[in-house]
């Protein structure tokens, strides 16, 4: 793991930007884990503007999320697909066939999460995988627990995840309960983990998930376990860190 305390959430956003960007530039038909949240918004400002620029085009490649709210429609504002479309894919090139993200709104949600598993094994090895990281450790949607799911699988949000995400709502009332997300084994799967984290609300835990035990206390502590995670913190995330 490579932990980098960068000057602040933009100078980090720019480096996680540059892996995300390098791994295309090196190989157009990459396939890319993407992620929702604040934290990322920078890396996808960063890579619209490098394609802009004419740096780079994800043409070939392709993108997988992480994870959506149940029952909300793609074309839901408060939505991850929606907060893709805005944040990243209305700016650059992929083709609509190389975008993917779990459908919320699937009548059967067993049957969907069992589809997108069979998406993250026809799309292949992420190259990259970027991610976030809840203030209670989670990651995708895997929420703090005795167990934790290797593929994708329906969580339901603890209270303190729905709180964090209210600001994204009409009101609280309205943030979903429920949540299909890929497992923590499928994160795993990717190359690279490209992880961001940013203020004093991810100090503990930036501590936990880097420095603490390796449980599903703390799903973020299992990437200890992956081989190439590289970490970019603004200094209040890192100042638990020794
Ligand atoms: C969200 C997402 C995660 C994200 C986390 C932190 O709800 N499911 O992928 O990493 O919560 O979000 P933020 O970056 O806004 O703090």
């Amino acid at each position: 793991m490579r932990i980098q305390v960068c000057a602040d959430a933009a100078v980090a956003c720019a480096e996680a930007a540059a892996i995300v960007i390098g791994a295309v530039r090196a190989k157009p038909d990459a396939v890319l884990g993407l992620a929702t949240g604040r934290s990322p918004i920078g890396v996808y400002a960063r890579m619209r503007q490098a394609y802009a620029a004419g740096e780079v085009s994800f043409r070939r490649a392709t993108a997988v999320n992480l994870d959506e709210y149940a029952g909300l429609k793609a074309d839901d504002p408060s939505s991850f697909a929606a907060f893709m479309r805005r944040e990243l894919y209305a700016g650059v090139d992929f083709r609509e066939a190389g975008i993917h993200i779990p459908d919320g709104m699937a009548a059967d949600l067993a049957a969907e999460c069992a589809r997108y598993d069979g998406v993250l094994n026809a799309v292949g090895t992420r190259d990259v995988q970027v991610l976030g990281i809840g203030a209670n450790g989670h990651i995708g949607f895997n929420e703090p627990g005795e167990k934790l799911s290797a593929g994708t699988h329906v969580v339901r949000l603890t209270e303190e995840t729905r709180a964090a995400n209210a600001a994204d709502f009409p009101s609280l009332g309205e943030v979903p309960t429920h949540a299909v997300t890929m497992g923590v084994g499928d994160i795993l799967k990717a190359r690279t983990i490209v992880l961001v984290a940013f203020g004093p609300a991810k100090a503990e835990a930036i501590r936990s998930a880097l420095r603490g035990p390796v449980a599903t206390g703390c799903p973020g502590s299992l990437l200890q376990l992956h081989p190439d995670v590289r970490v970019f913190l603004d200094p209040e995330a890192a100042r638990q860190l020794e």
